[in-house]
């Protein structure tokens, strides 16, 4: 398997649920991975995993949401690995209530992680991708971006924020070919999804005509598709992977 083999991709949020099973394809494709995580403990254990796929590997510890913090994230990284050819940016937070009783720091903080922290990676590695005029830009949104969701005003904002992101970076970014889309799951099985309620789980299940939630995986592939060669002339397209939870035109 070697359709990337050459290539360096740094996924965000790549310790644990979506983001790991991202880095895994994408290494088992032949690339060298950038584990980068709040959580440097579990970066680690996933970056120990990859290597064993026989790539190079890096755990970094990054928050997205801090500016400093990804240009000295990024710094190292390219240090180490040379060049970023994929930015997967799939680092990102629930913080859930009804509008009325939604603290401002869960507003700020939801938006800090899933938007800013976009902005904060695309703005310094779309730098370098632009100087070597390649590279894969793959946001990670959400079907509640498109749809909305009762009880998800801070996380529905934030995704369709990133949708609308997308869509303009891949303008911006055309000329010097670097392509930006994104991935939009539906309802995933990860320590996202865990913590809700089985009543909710429930009311979820039954919305969506293929009758099961994603894996991670399932999101992986779509990720590996846009990163891959065969997706190159696609740019500033949202991949929905919901079990045909929302169909748009
Ligand atoms: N699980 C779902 O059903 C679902 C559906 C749609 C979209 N998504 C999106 O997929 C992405 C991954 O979600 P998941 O379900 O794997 O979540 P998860 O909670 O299992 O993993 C998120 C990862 O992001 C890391 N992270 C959190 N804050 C960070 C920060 N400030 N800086 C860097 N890393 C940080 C966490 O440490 C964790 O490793 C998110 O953007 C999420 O919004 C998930």
């Amino acid at each position: 398997m070697t359709k990337l083999k050459g290539k360096t991709a740094l996924v965000t949020g790549a310790a644990q649920g979506i983001g790991k099973a991202i880095a895994l394809a994408l290494a088992n494709e032949g690339a060298d991975i950038v584990v980068s995580d709040i959580n440097l403990e579990l970066a680690n254990q996933t970056a120990e995993e990859i290597k064993s796929l026989g790539v190079k590997t890096l755990a970094l510890k990054t928050n997205v949401a801090d500016l400093c913090d990804v240009e000295q994230g990024v710094s190292q990284a390219v240090t180490a690995m040379g060049k970023i050819d994929i930015l997967v940016n799939n680092a990102g937070i629930t913080k859930d209530g009804l509008l009325l009783r939604m603290k401002k720091e869960d507003w700020d903080a939801v938006l800090a992680v899933n938007l800013t922290g976009v902005f904060n990676c695309t703005k310094v590695i779309s730098a370098l991708m632009m100087k070597q005029r390649s590279g894969k830009i793959i946001n990670i949104a959400s079907i509640v971006g498109e749809m909305g969701n009762f009880g998800q005003a801070n996380y529905a904002a934030s995704k369709g924020g990133v949708i609308a992101f997308t869509k303009t970076m891949a303008r911006e970014l055309a000329g010097r070919k670097v392509c930006v889309n994104a991935v939009a799951p539906g309802f995933i099985a990860t320590a996202m999804t865990d913590k809700l309620s089985e009543e909710v789980k429930k009311a979820m299940l039954a919305q969506i005509p293929l009758g099961k939630m994603g894996t991670p995986e399932d999101i992986a592939q779509a990720v590996l598709f846009l990163a891959c060669p065969a997706a190159d002339y696609i740019t500033g397209q949202v991949l929905n992977v919901n079990g045909g939870m929302l169909m748009n035109t």
